[in-house]
């Protein structure tokens, strides 16, 4: 291995829906998705073994019995207590690469330039960064492919986010998830705009993973989301290909507010959205009945993304003060 491993990872946004496991181990989806990755909004990771020390008999010992907690888990530089979720959840991925890496505890650095409260995955470019870096250590010179595949391991969106641009993941069929990776798609947008809304930074109360196996489990309207899905990124994929905006946005949009309703038809019910979400909404249908060509998406949790393109950008700004334009065509790092 090298001294230290380093890696950029773009976060992503998905425009036809991750929603439901058929496999939470492996984190195998029910349904394919399609995102478009953030340019140069994301995470880098750099990481390295944790210092020289653990080479002893009796350090090594400790680092076997309990490797977890032998991980110094960095975030934007502040050291992450081991009992943290966030250090819990990478020392956890990291376990299933210690034995092949001499059992050590490591040291990660993240680093995320994604506006923290805005409601983008940063478990996405997260995980997919540190399987980057942990490639990059080790000299493995993996495929993009099975980066994906690992990555996925961590977060089912990472897979998305080991690549830049339009993405898809094909859910796959296989038990093992030996076909459950995701695919670049090779056509540039470059006038395509995302718009983040931070309309609130409360916590969502719960986390994807429990989130969609409750929905999964409970929901009536889940019934029919696997078809939708497999509609919707047809159409979102014929879009892309044909720069279909309108296409793209409705579909985008719709398949977002289904996804909530199989949330919200759950038991106990998955309300993600507040009030500030519900009235960003309402103003989305305003100004597009007004003739401006925007859509939204949401994630599971209460923050609005705008979806327009580069000939609205001036009038999208004017109607949604504070919006923060993202161009993820031209700012590939
Ligand atoms: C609503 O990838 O965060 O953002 O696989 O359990 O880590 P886990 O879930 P995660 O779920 C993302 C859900 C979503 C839709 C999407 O990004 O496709």
């Amino acid at each position: 291995p090298k001294a230290a491993g380093s890696a950029f990872a773009p976060s992503n946004i998905a425009l036809c829906k991750y929603w439901g496991k058929r496999d939470a181990a492996l984190n195998l989806p029910i349904n394919s998705s399609l995102s478009i990755s953030l340019g140069d909004l994301g995470t880098r990771t750099e990481l390295r073994i944790r210092d020289e020390g653990i080479a002893s008999t009796s350090s090594r010992r400790a680092v076997e019995a309990m490797p977890s907690s032998l991980d110094l888990v960095y975030l934007n530089d502040a050291l992450q207590s081991p009992d943290s979720s966030f250090a819990q959840r990478i020392s956890a991925f990291l376990d299933l690469f210690r034995p092949m890496l001499g059992n050590a505890g490591f040291e990660v650095r993240t680093e995320n330039n994604i506006p923290t409260a805005a409601g983008l995955a940063s478990s996405a470019s997260g995980f997919a960064a540190l399987v980057m870096a942990l490639d990059d250590f080790a000299g493995w010179g993996l495929e993009r492919r099975k980066l994906s595949m690992l990555a996925r391991l961590g977060s089912g969106s990472a897979s998305r986010s080991v690549y830049d641009g339009f993405v898809q993941w094909h859910a796959g069929t296989h038990p093992d998830g030996s076909d459950s990776f995701a695919e670049k798609l090779s056509f540039q947008w470059p006038e395509f705009r995302i718009g983040i809304l931070e309309l609130t930074d409360a916590a969502k109360p719960v986390g994807s993973r429990d989130g969609m196996n409750r929905t999964v489990e409970t929901s009536p309207l889940y019934r029919s989301w696997p078809t939708q899905a497999g509609r919707d990124i047809e159409t979102i994929r014929r879009a892309i290909q044909e720069k279909d905006f309108s296409a793209l946005g409705q579909t985008a949009e719709q398949n977002a507010l289904s996804m909530h309703a199989t949330m919200m038809s759950a038991w106990p019910p998955l309300i993600y959205l507040q009030p500030e979400s519900m009235a960003m909404i309402h103003q989305v249908q305003r100004v597009r009945a007004d003739g401006l060509e925007v859509y939204l998406t949401i994630d599971a949790g209460p923050n609005i993304k705008l979806l327009f393109l580069e000939e609205s950008e001036a009038d999208v700004a004017g109607s949604f003060p504070g919006l923060k334009i993202i161009k993820p065509f031209e700012e590939v790092p």
